[in-house]
């Protein structure tokens, strides 16, 4: 039976990308190695490196004063490297609330600076289910940069449009939506993501950083959480992971087959569409945000009696669909249909959800 993984995080992998990793697992490319356990700084393992960052900037056309960073520790270690590296002498930053990513990021970039909450999507109602308008921003003239999550995971709330923000740096945890549709880079200072949704493996920090922001850190920054370190270093100043940078490699080259990321747009568009339009159809399902707002990654919908929960996640998983329980803070469940899920994935989630709602409604 196939099985379809709606994890939100590590998540599904393409196929053929598992493929070639296991092809090579025990010899690559002749060098009688596995990728695993070559020095990070031979000339196989350097090849493998450079061409994994040079697909990246192909496919994501990130432009030359741009530097692009392998790192580890989590987009949550980047809640703590974005205030420590931008503040640049200043002490406050804009940051823009519309889920609990955006709440961990501003808790711990409170330990730097004041931050100023520039929108706060659940003042009024508790949740987070919106994205403000660009008008709705409360942007301060004395910020340092500006921070926001263009697609938090957990509410499946994803931001229509980049905020216009000046001339301030641009900061954005695209954890959940890197890769998902093409990207203007050029309008960010720092573009961030945790690799384990639509990069690769976890273990893997992506940073994509406009190279006049690395160089100002505060005082008492440790080293490793200093951007210049890996900058100069190239991402080799200590050991990087190796085998996530390969990894990783291995799904650019793979997007770039499929067309690069306007190709994998185009499918993203109409696997949330559709997924979209069989929970509106129905009474059984809900999906709880705005039209506007709603992930094409992430996809949370309830039952309409909760009680069915735990039949529905059995019977799905009897199904081969798996991992499809929301986050524990929200509830019900959650279908991450991120650029590895083959629509029929999508299709067979589709006939699933129709199926259980005939039986149980
Ligand atoms: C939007 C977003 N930000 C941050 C994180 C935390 O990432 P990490 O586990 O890599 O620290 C996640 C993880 O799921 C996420 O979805």
């Amino acid at each position: 039976m196939t099985i379809y993984n709606f994890s939100a995080g590590p998540a599904m992998l393409p196929h053929a990308v598992l493929e070639k990793a296991q092809a090579e697992m025990l010899d690559w490319n002749g060098s009688g190695m596995s990728v695993m356990e070559m020095s990070h700084r031979g000339k196989e393992y350097m090849s493998i490196a450079a061409q994994a960052e040079a697909d990246l900037r192909e496919v994501m056309n990130i432009p030359d004063n741009y530097k692009v960073l392998f790192l580890q520790g989590g987009a949550s270690s980047q809640f703590a490297m974005v205030p420590m590296n931008l503040l640049r002498g200043g002490n406050k930053a804009d940051y823009i609330l519309t889920g609990s990513w955006g709440k961990k990021a501003i808790k711990e970039a409170q330990r730097y600076c004041e931050v100023n909450v520039a929108f706060d999507s659940s003042a009024e109602s508790g949740k987070f289910s919106t994205t403000p308008t660009q008008e709705q921003l409360n942007l301060s003239d004395d910020a340092a940069y500006v921070h926001y999550t263009p697609n938090e995971t957990i509410e499946g709330v994803e931001f229509p449009y980049i905020p216009e923000v000046g001339d301030k740096p641009l900061v954005a945890d695209f954890s959940s939506a890197i890769l998902s549709r093409d990207l203007d880079v050029s309008k960010f200072g720092v573009i961030y993501a945790g690799a384990q949704k639509n990069i690769g493996p976890a273990g893997l920090t992506l940073v994509i950083i406009r190279e006049d922001l690395i160089g100002d850190a505060i005082d008492g920054t440790p080293v490793m959480f200093n951007y210049k370190t890996h900058a100069d270093a190239d991402s080799m100043y200590n050991t990087p992971p190796t085998y996530g940078w390969y990894l990783a490699g291995l799904v650019f080259a793979w997007l770039k087959e499929k067309g690069g990321i306007s190709g994998m747009a185009e499918i993203n568009e109409r696997k949330a569409a559709k997924l979209y339009a069989a929970i509106d159809a129905s009474d059984f399902y809900a999906n709880p945000t705005e039209v506007k707002s709603r992930s094409i990654m992430n996809v949370p919908f309830t039952l309409a009696n909760a009680e069915l929960d735990a039949t529905f996640l059995a019977e799905a998983k009897e199904a081969g669909l798996v991992t499809l329980k929301g986050h524990r803070s929200v509830g019900g469940m959650r279908a991450s249909i991120y650029n590895a899920m083959p629509e029929e994935g999508v299709d067979a989630l589709i006939a699933f959800m129709a199926e259980f709602e005939a039986k149980h409604a």
